[in-house]
């Protein structure tokens, strides 16, 4: 089932001639980018994926799912915010509750000793298999979390069988200092961040995709919706939704919206939402320029900052993204005493409740003038996912064409791993 995009209210901060120039222009700087050998692997990658690495990729989740109780992924930023958002959106936020598949837990996203000593003792007991994720293959958070888990697993299995439960994601070449040097001294088995395909639009290749396969998802069905999306989404015309969207921002941005609020009421989206934010803020924020993405779950967020987005200041547009079937309906009962004064919903399934409140809160919020955009899908499957990331890649990559930056590039996020490094006394690291 196609994706569906709606502008809802927020067509009328369009200009009155819709501008496919501008769209044109942007899909001619994609192609300059690429000349110019910026990472737009991730463009063409649901076609041209290496299909012999997605089958090693196949084998070791296999592998993995047979031979461990937990399946920790280390990596931090674009190497792991897409698999764990894939893992959420197809099997909800208790996947851990299933007994068919390994546990995933995500490690080496933070430096917080607690996070990763609960988890450690947590698996004290349980077989464990690690996939260490890093396409520089250098970044600190990920790689002090490794040492930690390698220590442990050699600690508990010895060495010789501790490397047959490390898996190793990074670049390929055995550059000095990096983990593919590392990889290749141990012998681990390890899979390729291609070169051309930047962190945060990684999530369709083996970043993503061995640990979803771990976690019982069908790859092979996600590179197909992806591959869908490609197509559909390939021509710059007015009725591709991601010329809809990226024009749509723009005017919007331009129109002194500052903030993109990802709104969504199914909670199997959460994780998605930080993929955004990643996605938009590491790709628009430079140059002093960029939407500022934030993301909310309702209704619970209708509860904490709902009071905002009614009436505090109007610097704000909302893209909603709708799963229109659950998995699993639910009725809700019949109660003979109706204390609770509810059955007047006694026999509605509750995701039709759920519709109400987010047309509700739409309309609510539209009348409130905020301006709203929906994309919505039929259902949280692979196929689904796939078709997602790519439109937002896309559109994302369209957006900050159209507002006049490199969206593949993250000069930023350097500087605060030089101030680190100087207060930590890493050799090389002065002040
Ligand atoms: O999008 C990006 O490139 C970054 O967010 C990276 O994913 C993040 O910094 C982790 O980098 P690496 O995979 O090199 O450890």
């Amino acid at each position: 089932m196609p994706l569906r995009f709606d502008l809802q209210n927020a067509h009328q901060f369009l200009p009155p001639v819709a501008d496919l120039e501008c769209a044109r222009a942007a899909f001619l700087r994609l192609k300059e980018y690429e000349a110019a050998g910026e990472p737009l692997g991730w463009s063409t990658l649901p076609k041209d994926y290496d299909k012999e690495e997605f089958d090693r990729i196949l084998k070791a989740a296999k592998r993995i799912r047979t031979s461990c109780d937990v399946f920790v992924v280390i990596g931090i930023g674009g190497s792991y915010l897409g698999a764990r958002a894939a893992i959420e959106f197809l099997f909800g936020q208790n996947y851990n509750h299933r007994k068919d598949v390994p546990e995933v837990y995500f490690s080496g996203n933070s430096l917080d000793a607690d996070a990763i000593s609960d988890l450690l003792q947590y698996c004290k007991n349980k077989d464990v298999c690690i996939n260490v994720i890093s396409k520089s293959g250098t970044t600190t958070e990920p790689a002090v979390a490794f040492r930690i888990w390698r220590a442990f697993l050699e600690e508990k299995y010895g060495k010789e069988k501790a490397r047959e439960r490390i898996f190793v994601t990074t670049d390929k070449n055995p550059r000095p200092g990096t983990l593919k040097e590392l990889s290749d001294r141990e012998g681990y088995e390890s899979f390729v961040v291609p070169g051309d395909v930047g962190g945060r639009y990684s999530v369709l290749t083996a970043v993503g995709l061995l640990p979803i396969a771990v976690a019982g998802g069908n790859i092979t069905q996600m590179m197909q919706g992806a591959s869908i999306a490609r197509k559909e989404y390939a021509e710059c015309v007015l009725e591709n939704p991601c010329v809809q969207y990226a024009l749509a921002r723009k005017a919007l941005y331009e129109g002194g919206k500052s903030i993109e609020l990802f709104a969504s009421f199914c909670t199997r989206l959460q994780y998605f939402g930080e993929w955004l934010k990643q996605l938009f803020g590491e790709s628009e924020g430079k140059d002093g320029k960029g939407l500022f993405p934030a993301s909310v779950i309702y209704s619970t967020d209708l509860h904490s900052m709902g009071q905002y987005v009614q009436e505090g200041q109007r610097i704000f547009f909302e893209t909603f993204i709708d799963i229109e079937e659950p998995n699993v309906p639910i009725r809700i009962p019949h109660d003979a005493s109706d204390v609770d004064g509810l059955n007047f919903l006694a026999g509605k399934e509750l995701d039709e409740v759920n519709d109400k409140a987010e047309q509700g809160t739409i309309d609510a919020h539209v009348e409130g003038n905020v301006p709203v955009i929906k994309v919505a899908l039929e259902r949280a499957d692979e196929e689904s996912f796939g078709r997602l990331v790519y439109f937002f890649e896309l559109s994302c990559a369209l957006s900050g064409c159209l507002i006049g930056i490199n969206p593949f590039n993250q000069p930023g996020v350097e500087l605060y791993k030089r101030n680190m490094f100087c207060l930590l006394g890493k050799p090389g690291y002065t002040k």
